[in-house]
């Protein structure tokens, strides 16, 4: 991992050229959402959160040893690594500067009194409704029935976000993660949510 991360790492490494917009995607797990996203949209830079070694030494895996080439063809050159705190990072970014945000499957701290730690929480909202321009999306899954209700319940409460979107169905354009088949196996139910900026 120490060699390879550095080629990947935002925002130390910059995107190759000026991307259209910036996505986020916070705790990307073993990437494999973040890959595709950044695959089927090759104009916008995506830079991935996680804080998890072995997920990103999973993405690191995919780049064959001796492939020295800092745009390696093994991922798509849109696509960086924050492999710290995505909050750290999205506290950083200047008004209006995220044109769309990941969060696929976060830790539900389903304990009452774990809930100031879920990401989905109304101070993140505020955060995120600053970076965000009118018509952004951020898009949500979760099979954590807690964190479900909690989302539905703390949406309620802004007006910075209308839901666009909610089902129980992964919309075909919306990539997999490994952790969805992991919870769908295990016999739960995720849910999934686009909200959108309205208008600033
Ligand atoms: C339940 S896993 C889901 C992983 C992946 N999104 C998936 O669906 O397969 C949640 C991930 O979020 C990461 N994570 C939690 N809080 C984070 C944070 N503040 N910044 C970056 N990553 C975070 C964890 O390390 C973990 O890998």
């Amino acid at each position: 991992m120490g060699a390879l991360l550095p080629r990947l790492r935002w925002p130390a490494i910059a995107f190759a050229t000026k991307p259209a917009a910036l996505w986020i995607e916070v705790g990307a797990g073993s990437f494999e959402h973040a890959e595709a996203i950044a695959r089927a949209n090759p104009t916008i830079g995506l830079v991935a959160c996680e804080v998890f070694e072995n997920g990103i030494a999973s993405l690191l895996s995919r780049i064959a040893p001796g492939d020295t080439d800092p745009a390696s063809a093994a991922l798509p050159p849109n696509l960086r690594v924050y492999p710290d705190d995505a909050r750290a990072l999205l506290r950083s970014l200047p008004d209006q500067s995220l044109g769309q945000l990941f969060l696929m499957f976060p830790d539900p701290w389903p304990k009452a009194r774990h809930a100031k730690r879920r990401f989905v929480h109304p101070d993140m909202i505020n955060e995120i409704a600053r970076l965000m321009p009118s018509g952004a999306e951020w898009r949500i899954a979760s099979d954590d029935p807690t964190y479900q209700n909690w989302v539905c319940a703390v949406f309620a409460e802004q007006n910075n976000f209308v839901m666009a979107q909610q089902t129980t169905m992964r919309p075909e354009f919306w990539p997999a993660t490994r952790y969805e088949a992991k919870a769908i196996r295990a016999g739960r139910q995720p849910y999934y949510w686009i909200f959108r900026r309205t208008e600033r």
